[in-house]
Parts: structure tokens; sequence; C-alpha cells
């Protein structure tokens, strides 16, 4: 493996920022200082430090990816782009998506190859909160807000929604939305229409059943013309991340995470 990948994949730093450390002398192999990022060591055998302190690659590895819209949650599809089109070859062997974001959504979408990590935030028993900023077309007012928060009827046969919560909900119109809102492609509506009352907002759910927000909203009057994934439990998307970039995850990230086992 090439030490850079080696020291991002376990957690010192960003690849660029290991690539700095290795210029900066920082980084020894087997005692001595290296300072081609390139170099390919033999994780099983060389011993690795970075300030002089070893460091330890679990074969664990997880990301956080800034998802475009117009990618499929799926390793390959017939169709359409999808998010592993993003990732070094090298670095997608043996990963998967941590839960699933719909096509037309934006944001924080994570991969691992740990099943105990994509447990602790998927399973539905752990109630992990998942909060989602959304456009939408309709208005939201105090009866709907209530009903969205204390939970709503999605579907004939389902149950009405866990408690979830709203922030920051903003009720103006569409002409606002198209002057202010800086997303790339935004919905696009006749001029004669930008009067249309549109709502934003912050949505936090704790469960994920398909295409939630969307239907949660929908069963509120409401359609959804923009969403984007801003957090899962305690790992909020690093907005430094352009759309379609990921990171290897913080050990202390990583730890929120598996500390909650
Ligand atoms: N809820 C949705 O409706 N879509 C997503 O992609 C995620 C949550």
């Amino acid at each position: 493996m090439r030490l850079d990948k080696f020291l991002a994949e376990a957690s010192v730093g960003t690849r660029k920022d290991v690539r700095n450390y290795i210029k900066e002398g920082k980084v020894k192999v087997n005692d001595e200082v290296i300072i081609k990022a390139y170099l390919e060591i033999d994780e099983n055998k060389d011993v690795i430090t970075y300030l002089d302190d070893v460091v330890m690659h679990s074969g664990r590895v997880y990301y956080m990816f800034n998802k475009p819209a117009g990618y499929i949650t799926a390793r390959k599809d017939e169709f359409s782009k999808t998010v592993f089109d993003f990732f070094h070859e090298e670095n997608s062997e043996g990963i998967f998506h941590v839960g699933r974001l719909d096509k037309d959504t934006e944001g924080l979408l994570l991969f691992t190859n740990d099943g105990d990590f994509n447990n602790n935030l998927m399973c539905p028993e752990k109630h992990v909160k998942k909060r989602y900023f959304f456009i939408a077309l309709g208005f939201l007012d105090e009866t709907k807000i209530n009903l969205l928060e204390s939970g709503i009827s999605i579907g004939e046969d389902e149950d009405i929604t866990k408690p979830a919560k709203l922030d920051n909900v903003e009720c103006k119109d569409y002409g606002y939305f198209n002057e202010t809102t800086n997303v790339s492609k935004f919905y696009s509506m006749e001029p004669s229409r930008y009067d249309a009352p549109v709502v934003s907002g912050y949505l936090t759910i704790s469960e994920g059943r398909k295409h939630q927000v969307k239907r949660m909203l929908k069963a509120a009057g409401c359609y959804v013309i923009y969403l984007k994934r801003i957090s899962i439990g305690d790992l909020s998307l690093d907005e430094t991340l352009e759309m379609g970039q990921y990171r290897a995850l913080t050990e202390n990230e990583i730890n929120s995470v598996l500390r909650k086992s």
C-alpha cells in the first residue's frame, strides 16, 4: 500500500494533509524519514511513525462523502452514474455505503467496510438522528409543523412517523428562493409563478424509511424540490468537502460512532 494512503486510512489526516506531513519529514518508515508519499510499504511488516508515534492501521476504513444530485446510491447501475464513480479504485475495494440517499438528494453519505459502524448508525433500534435541509413548494403553518413533529401518516399500511423536529422554517415565495438559493441546478418555474409559496427548513428524523422526508412533507401538502443531508448522529457534513469529494473520518469521528455500541 502507498504510504500516503496508509496514513490517510489510519486517520492521521486527509490525503492532502498526510502528503504535507511526509514532505515536512514528520513520517518515518522503519526509523528512516521518508519524503516520498508514493512509497510502497508493507503494512503488515513495516513500522510507520508520525511525529515518532507508531501509526496503527486496523484495516477498517471510514469515509465521509459529499454526494451530488444525479448519482444513484449503489455500486453499479445499468442506466445511471453511481456514487462509487467518485472513489479511486484503490479506496473502494470492500467498502459499502451506510444507508442511502435518493438520486436527487445531496449531502452526507458515509462509506465503510466495518459492519459494526454501519449497524450503530442504521439499526432502527438505535434511533440515530438524521438532519436534512429541504426546500419545498407549499407552506408550513403551526398546525402542519405540529403534525410533522408529533407523527404523520405517510402510507396506508404504515405506522405514523416517530417524533421529529423542524427548525429554521422559512415561508417565502419561489422568486425569493430562486434568487437567494445557492444550489447548482435549482428547480425551474415559469416567471408567472414566482409568487408561488415555497418553504425551507431543517427536518430531523430518527427513522430511515424510503423517501421519508419527501413523504412526510408531501403528507403536509409540500413537494420537495431540494434535499440535502446535513448530519447523521454526531457526524456532520464537512462543508469544506466539495460536491463529489470524500475524506477519511478522523479518529474522533469514528469513535463517536463506535462508542455507541
Ligand atoms: N428522505 C428522502 O425523502 N430522501 C432521501 O434521500 C433521504 C431521506
